[in-house]
């Protein structure tokens, strides 16, 4: 009986502790009401679906004035969505860590630039940085190029002479995956003609794990974690991609490691290649700066942020174009008067594309291609909101909800959830506020990317409309949308495509 009395008020002694330990999260909470949730799990059951979890947050962000707190697993999360709010998270020095919740991702395939926290994310961000400059990239462009005409005869063969219906966000995959390898790592790999299935449906996969988890406080402790059947999926998905990386890094690793000097003696063959990413990071590698293994999960995320992020951006315009006539017409008029009608485009053709940018942006903003992103407040903040200044604590944990902000009416006005890029985007469009529209977010987490798939996008686009018109029966308000790192359709509608 004693024992049990000492074991009770122990207990209560240990949760009293936890509680008064958090009491400021507790304040915070009070002060920025959101929905409670279940004790230990928080919104976890809630939240879990991710086909409807956007939707969900979007409903619960109208019925609680975001932001506001609520709780995944035992942490603080701060819920945002208004770009006043999202300005001061993007633009503070205290918030450039990742959200915990990202150690999922990092765990599995390694710890890169999109999850890593200080001082490796400020190390390897300035080494990396100059294999995205300006100079750099228009090297890619006989690439870029290269993969468009790859891109027409694909949709001509199997879109326009056997008049089937194509599942486009399958063939654009490929294509990017293809430049990317190319430009990150000088591997032509050939997806087209052989089965790179497994890879994309490892990418897939991945990223579906680590959602699953982390909408899934019960998985978070690793003990239960590696005894679930997600373990088991992860096991072999991370298995698949390791492969490929180690495969596309192999040739470079073993020529650094085993005939350095041959190499020197060569350095006409490496000027030529510096350009790519992986030559900029080997140097850094021989200077002792980074290891192979930083290397390897670099490249892990590089390759996947620029496949993933933008096939989806790519896919989501063609799709908006497809069930937008309109749009595609005024498209197809900008680029028969700024291109030649044959040969490769060039980086100055690029930058008089005004129209094709246009068509771009209006689709991030309606279909933002990562439409959440996670930081953590490693210092205490105070947030201005229209009612007050608020305190969020160290360790809050925060949630950028781009894809319900770019298409709010209370921000985009009463066309918001429409694709028109005219009223959005146009010289007329009333004036936005600047963190309204972040598909690549901003400040000094912003993506590094950015310009890479800026051209990529554009070049593509051009390319496809010049000589083609693509139609759907999909209608945009039929969408069915699932939240994942980067944002999925439940169903890929079909598209025909005929020869202009
Ligand atoms: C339409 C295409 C793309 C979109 C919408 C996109 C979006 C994003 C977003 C939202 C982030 C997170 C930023 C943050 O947390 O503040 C990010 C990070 C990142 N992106 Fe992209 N991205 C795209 C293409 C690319 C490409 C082409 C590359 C590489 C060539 C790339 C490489 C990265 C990397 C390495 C990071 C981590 C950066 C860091 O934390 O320092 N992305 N991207």
């Amino acid at each position: 009986m004693l024992s049990c009395i000492i074991l009770i008020s122990w207990l209560l002694l240990v949760w009293f502790y936890f509680l008064w330990s958090r009491r400021r999260y507790y304040i915070a909470a009070w002060q920025l009401r959101g929905p409670v949730g279940w004790p230990l799990i928080g919104m976890g059951l809630q939240m879990m679906n991710p086909a409807t979890f956007l939707q969900y947050m979007d409903g619960l962000s109208r019925q609680f004035k975001a932001p506001f707190i609520s709780w995944m697993g035992t942490d603080c999360f701060l819920y945002i969505n208004d770009p006043s709010t999202v300005e001061q998270i993007f633009n503070s020095t205290h918030c450039t860590n990742k959200g915990d919740l990202y150690r999922f991702i990092s765990s599995a395939i390694g710890d890169g630039l999109f999850t890593s926290s200080w001082p490796r994310w400020h190390k390897h961000r300035r080494l990396i940085n100059p294999a995205f400059g300006r100079q750099i990239l228009s090297n890619f462009l006989p690439i870029f190029n290269a993969e468009a005409e790859v891109l027409l005869q694909k949709l001509d063969l199997e879109g326009v002479q056997h008049g089937k219906r194509l599942e486009i966000y399958q063939i654009l995959k490929k294509i990017v995956l293809e430049a990317a390898c190319q430009t990150t790592m000088g591997r032509k790999m050939n997806f087209q003609h052989d089965g790179s299935v497994a890879i994309f449906e490892a990418y897939n996969g991945l990223t579906e794990v680590c959602v699953k988890r982390m909408l899934s406080p019960w998985l978070y402790p690793g003990l239960i974690y590696r005894r679930s059947r997600l373990y088991g999926q992860q096991k072999k998905v991370v298995g698949i991609l390791f492969g490929f990386i180690e495969q596309l890094l192999e040739p470079i690793v073993s020529v650094v490691t085993s005939d350095a000097s041959a190499e020197q003696q060569n350095p006409e063959m490496r000027a030529k290649s510096k350009a790519i990413f992986i030559e900029q990071v080997r140097e850094h590698v021989e200077r002792g700066q980074l290891s192979w293994q930083d290397v390897r999960d670099e490249a892990n995320v590089t390759i996947a942020a620029t496949f993933e992020t933008t096939s989806t951006a790519l896919y989501f315009t063609i799709l908006c174009l497809a069930m937008h006539p309109y749009y595609q017409e005024k498209l197809h008029e900008e680029l028969v008067r700024e291109l030649p009608p044959t040969g490769d485009v060039s980086l100055e053709q690029l930058q008089r594309l005004d129209y094709t940018e246009m068509v771009i942006n209006e689709a991030m903003r309606l279909f933002a291609p990562v439409p959440m992103v996670l930081r953590s407040a490693e210092q205490d903040l105070q947030l201005r909101r229209d009612d007050g200044d608020f305190l969020i604590p160290r360790g809050t944990q925060i949630g950028i909800d781009i894809y319900n902000m770019q298409r709010d009416e209370r921000v985009w006005g009463p066309l918001a959830r429409t694709y028109n890029p005219e009223a959005h985007f146009g010289k007329d469009a009333p004036l936005r506020h600047a963190f309204a529209f972040v598909p690549f977010t901003k400040g000094l987490r912003m993506c590094i990317g950015y310009r890479y798939a800026q051209i990529l996008m554009k070049l593509l686009l051009a390319r496809i409309f010049y000589s083609y018109r693509i139609s759907t029966e999909a209608r945009l308000d039929e969408l069915l949308v699932k939240g994942n790192i980067s944002l999925k359709l439940q169903e890929y509608p079909l598209c025909l495509v005929n020869r202009r």
